[in-house]
């Protein structure tokens, strides 16, 4: 394998080349979706932002295409999303639909001055393969904000306006326009919600129905930067709440994490999905602002997540969010029931090499202490998942998992508090260098990334302490 191959995932996103971070302008068009991302193509590390370009028919193969967005002269292109000007309400489009990015222009101004940012608008004849940027731009400034930036647009029916959602600091402010030029401010959000741990950023806001009930709810998600006082880097927040057009009411206060993983930032969902499909999907970058510009790969830098359909679960006393990869998934996968009420004293072993695979469990715990899934890459190289009865906790461990040296942080156990350990169902998905995990369907994922020299030999099963029941286990291999 060359260089330029190793830890290369199969079924994530990455640049064939340097550098990418955010997920932007994610939107279905004319039977394609379009992933835009930050793209530094001078290096593999972070630099001047572009807007590179990779198209999919199914979500999970995609095909990079040129770069969709040099900076000009007023800034490089920082994150953004891209609509449907469907009514052409910009007046860009008078023969057919056609698309545009809404995105921030982000102005270097010298040492002692900060930067610039602003938004700007550019549109596509050509299904996103070219673009043409607004002779007006920027559309929207403000005189005293410096972090103004990673507009997210989408159309808002009740009152035919188009809505954006911005992160400005510690807050989120949302505008209004008939017309993605002329913004008006409509409301801010934020003060004294949440976690405020870090810069908020990258957000993003749509309805979702609540599972088996006849309501729905509006969903904020918050991005937050990296803060060096916490172990956690960067991560992502939701809010449920309410939504008026105007104005966004949060109804927890409680701080509700996308995801328990170290890797999962700036996920933001695709818009215009036909309603037919009736899908929200959000994808996010598979990394994090604490070590993303030094983890060993070579040449290129970063993966996407898997795209997750997303839903709401009402809980005893809140909502939750649940998520779980896209349908599209199972065509890369033939699936094996390989146990059925099993009890494990002690351990199982299943041979599991493949290039990438996922596995599903649903475990009954009798009177163990302690059980886990080892997923062994190599002879010496091991992730494992483990679950504590006694602390309440599924933890999952990575400091043997390969190469971790360049980021004292990347050993620190991800974990999350349960309130059930003795029922549990698990579907691990393993690629080259990630584990994703989707728990009790959907309720809670962690995202992980690891660098071994292969992604599975064989995987694991043990109790501790006690037993524990499989009541079904399925191996997913790649199919042919
Ligand atoms: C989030 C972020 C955004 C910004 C972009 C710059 O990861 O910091 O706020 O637009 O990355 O690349």
């Amino acid at each position: 394998m060359s260089q330029l191959e190793k830890y290369r995932p199969h079924l994530h996103f990455s640049p064939q080349k340097n550098w990418m971070n955010d997920p932007n302008g994610l939107v279905y068009f004319k039977e394609e979706y379009h992933l835009f991302f930050q793209y530094n193509p001078n290096d593999s590390k972070w630099g001047p932002m572009h807007w590179g370009h990779a198209v999919s028919k199914d979500l999970i193969a995609w095909k990079e295409l040129p770069i969709a967005l040099y900076p000009d002269e007023y800034g490089t292109i920082f994150s953004g999303s891209a609509v449907v000007d469907w009514h052409n309400t910009t007046g860009f489009f008078p023969d057919e639909p056609g698309l545009v990015a809404i995105f921030t222009h982000h102005l270097e101004n010298g040492a002692d001055k900060p930067p610039k940012q602003s938004q700007s608008l550019a549109y596509s004849y050509d299904n996103g393969r070219t673009w043409i940027k607004y002779r007006n731009n920027p559309v929207l400034e403000h005189e005293s904000k410096i972090d103004f930036r990673d507009p997210k647009v989408f159309w808002y029916h009740p009152s035919n306006k188009w809505i954006m959602m911005l992160a400005t600091g510690q807050t989120i402010s949302i505008y209004s326009s008939p017309n993605l030029i002329k913004w008006y401010f409509e409301s801010e959000f934020g003060d004294n919600m949440g976690s405020h741990d870090g810069v908020w950023e990258c957000p993003d806001l749509f309805e979702l129905q609540v599972e088996n009930r006849e309501e729905s709810k509006w969903v904020l998600f918050v991005s937050i930067g990296d803060n060096p006082n916490s172990d956690k880097g960067s991560r992502t927040q939701y809010f449920v709440g309410s939504f008026n057009g105007s104005v966004f009411k949060a109804e927890q206060e409680k701080t509700n994490w996308l995801d328990y993983g170290k890797d999962n930032y700036a996920g933001v969902s695709f818009s215009d999905i036909p309603e037919e499909d009736g899908r929200r999907i959000y994808l996010g970058w598979m990394s994090n602002w604490r070590y993303a510009n030094d983890v060993p790969t070579y040449g290129w830098r970063s993966q996407m997540t898997l795209p997750r359909e997303l839903g709401l679960r009402k809980l005893k006393d809140s909502y939750s969010i649940v998520q779980k990869p896209v349908q599209e998934l199972d065509y890369y996968f033939t699936s094996k029931e390989v146990i059925h009420n099993k009890w494990i004293g002690k351990e199982l072993q299943f041979d599991f090499e493949e290039p990438y695979g996922m596995i599903t469990l649903n475990i009954e715990s009798m009177d163990a202490t302690k059980y886990r899934v080892d997923i062994h890459h190599t002879k010496s190289n091991v992730t494992s998942v483990i679950i504590d009865a006694q602390k309440q906790l599924l933890i999952l461990d990575r400091h043997n998992s390969g190469v971790t040296s360049f980021s004292d942080n990347f050993s620190i156990q991800q974990e999350i508090k349960l309130p059930d350990t003795q029922k549990i169902e698990l579907s691990i998905v393993i690629d080259s260098s990630s584990i994703e995990i989707f728990g009790n369907r959907g309720v809670f994922a962690i995202t992980s990334l690891v660098y071994p020299d292969k992604a599975c030999e064989v995987i694991s099963l043990r109790a501790l302490g006690g037993e524990i029941k499989i009541e079904e286990g399925y191996l997913l291999k790649p199919s042919t």
